[in-house]
């Protein structure tokens, strides 16, 4: 099956931003940047940036003496991405591209970040190699999720969306969950030519409406959302139901929190 590029059309932008973000994309970044040197006047590169989070929670940290380029594949979330820029702080730049062949000048950065988009590059080692062209001898942040069985919301989502729609559509959702383990990260990151390569896993405490409330918000922020919105509403229900019971266990009284871990990689140039 060939790589899921993870594109997201229609609403699926703005529905990213709002439900992705706050319950998953922000408490990670706030993560993923507590470990990674950044520091006031930075030069910063956000790959894969999407809607912009890591920039938005990078620009106060740089001021503004610092800036930050912000690159994606898809123009429908950098247009989401202006709409949302960090109001102070380090102006940011959004420019479209590919992280297969980064728009970027030579040793232009202090830093590269990457969060959850390394997965959906289709040429991995390509991209990390381009990440260690743009770079100054200074460092790169990298996440990606651990696979699907340690994300519980994400396994039971696609437990019933194998049952209810099929296993290609399945297979998409799982898509952010099937990069590999930690010694095929390091392994990658080396290969590129990276070096005191270190990696740690970190669990974000996913916050979410009950299931009734979030699991539709949710699978319309993902690339499969239009092939769920066309179900009839016995099979969405359904989906839903299954949800609801397999998370159970994860009740509280905001809602639902499950665990969603992330490999944190950080190296040097
Ligand atoms: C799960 S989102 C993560 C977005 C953002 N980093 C965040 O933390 O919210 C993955 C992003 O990778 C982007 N993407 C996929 N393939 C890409 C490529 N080859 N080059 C640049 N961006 C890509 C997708 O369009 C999507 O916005």
């Amino acid at each position: 099956m060939p790589q899921e590029a993870w594109q997201l059309t229609g609403s699926g932008p703005d529905s990213y931003e709002r439900y992705q973000v706050p319950s998953v994309f922000a408490p990670l970044a706030r993560l993923f940047l507590k470990r990674v040197p950044l520091a006031p006047g930075q030069r910063v590169l956000d790959v894969a940036c999407g809607t912009g989070i890591v920039a938005r929670q990078v620009a106060p940290v740089l001021g503004s003496t610092g800036s930050i380029v912000g690159i994606e594949l898809n123009a429908a979330m950098l247009d989401v991405a202006r709409q949302h820029a960090p109001g102070d702080g380090a102006p940011v730049e959004w420019r479209q591209g590919d992280a297969g062949s980064l728009p970027c000048r030579d040793a232009e950065f202090d830093i590269v970040l990457c969060q959850q988009g390394l997965q959906f590059f289709p040429d991995r080692p390509a991209a990390l190699r381009e990440m260690h062209r743009v770079l100054k001898p200074e460092g790169v942040g990298i996440c990606v999720w651990r696979s699907i069985e340690h994300s519980p919301c994400h396994l039971a989502i696609a437990e019933a969306l194998r049952r209810h729609v099929g296993t290609d559509i399945a297979q998409r959702f799982r898509a952010p969950f099937s990069f590999g383990d930690e010694s095929f990260l390091n392994r990658l990151l080396a290969d590129a030519g990276y070096r005191d390569v270190a990696i740690e896993t970190e669990t974000v405490a996913r916050r979410l409406l009950p299931p009734e409330e979030s699991v539709p918000g949710l699978l319309a922020s993902t690339p499969v959302g239009p092939a769920v919105a066309a179900l009839d509403e016995v099979a969405r229900e359904a989906i839903i139901d299954e949800v609801a019971r397999a998370l159970s266990h994860y009740r509280d009284e905001y809602g639902l929190t499950v665990p969603q871990p992330t490999y944190i990689a950080l190296a040097r140039k």
